[in-house]
């Protein structure tokens, strides 16, 4: 009776938190020449539209629990603390995909993570441009739509991957491109979208098999991670360890007919060269 009793709560939680993000993909899809604004690394921006976005998540998430820490990509809340890592508190990214969002490549995607005591506990990623909702709560599986999703079950040589470029750290390109192109045999083909938070949905409902990135923040993992992992993905950073939803981190992300780890990514990072 009282696991029921959690998951009538969890799933109002959960609605509610769709439901902010539908209203923020809105303030997305209707902008209009926002302003662009520089931030540190290379070719890394921000909008007006970013900053209105998580304003408008802060303000109707608190109001669903109203006790809730916020990190959230703009606006100097992007310090993990102490505090955050007790009792819930939100990751926001308000648009993940802000390259994209500047040049109207689609998609971007509205990115809302729930830790519960530092753990993923719930999860929404929106594409308003095509009106994909993505969500997910702890153990209780990973849905499209409302309808439940898995990753594939076939191998990588007959799949696609996909990577992200860690554009702002210019020192991780010649890594980047030497895993990417030993990679390329070993699969089917490989894309580039522009969102690491879509990019692991896309991973969770099975029309790719692998993501990678070596830099990606909290924000831009925190809930496609759930998704993907409730969808049957193995996620972890480049080298097989867990996530560790304190702050930056590489991430590689397995569907489920992708046993094992690539060598190309054992082979890449620096102290293990001499291992394999
Ligand atoms: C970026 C996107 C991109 C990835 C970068 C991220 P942002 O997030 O997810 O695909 O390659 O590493 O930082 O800056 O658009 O929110």
């Amino acid at each position: 009776m009282k696991i029921i009793v959690m998951r009538e709560d969890n799933q109002m939680m959960i609605d509610s938190i769709k439901a902010i993000a539908i209203e923020a993909g809105n303030i997305m899809t209707s902008a209009v020449r926002p302003k662009i604004m520089a931030k540190e690394g290379h070719a890394n921006f921000c909008t007006e539209t970013d900053e209105k976005i998580q304003a408008f998540l802060i303000e109707r998430l608190q109001a669903v629990i109203p006790e809730a820490t916020f990190l959230g990509e703009e606006d100097g809340q992007d310090v993990f603390t102490e505090k955050m890592s007790r009792g819930f508190c939100f990751v926001l990214d308000p648009i993940d995909g802000t390259s994209n969002f500047i040049y109207a490549y689609r998609p971007s995607v509205v990115s809302i993570a729930l830790l519960k005591e530092g753990k993923p506990y719930m999860a929404v990623v929106y594409n308003p441009f095509d009106d994909m909702m993505f969500s997910a709560v702890s153990g209780e599986g990973a849905y499209l739509n409302g309808e439940r999703i898995m990753s594939a079950d076939t191998p990588l040589k007959n799949s696609l991957a996909v990577f992200g470029t860690a554009p702002y750290y210019t020192d991780l390109q010649e890594r980047t491109f030497k895993i990417a192109k030993e990679l390329l045999p070993l699969c089917v083909d490989l894309r580039r979208s522009g969102t690491a938070a879509w990019d692991m949905c896309c991973v969770a409902m099975g029309c790719c098999n692998l993501y990678f990135e070596l830099k990606i923040q909290l924000w831009d993992y925190a809930a496609a991670a759930l998704i993907a992992s409730e969808a049957g993905c193995t996620v972890t950073d480049i080298e097989g360890n867990p996530l560790s939803y304190k702050g930056p981190s590489s991430a590689l992300c397995r569907a489920r007919g992708v046993k094992e780890i690539p060598e190309c990514f054992l082979k890449s990072v620096p102290h293990k060269r001499e291992l394999v």
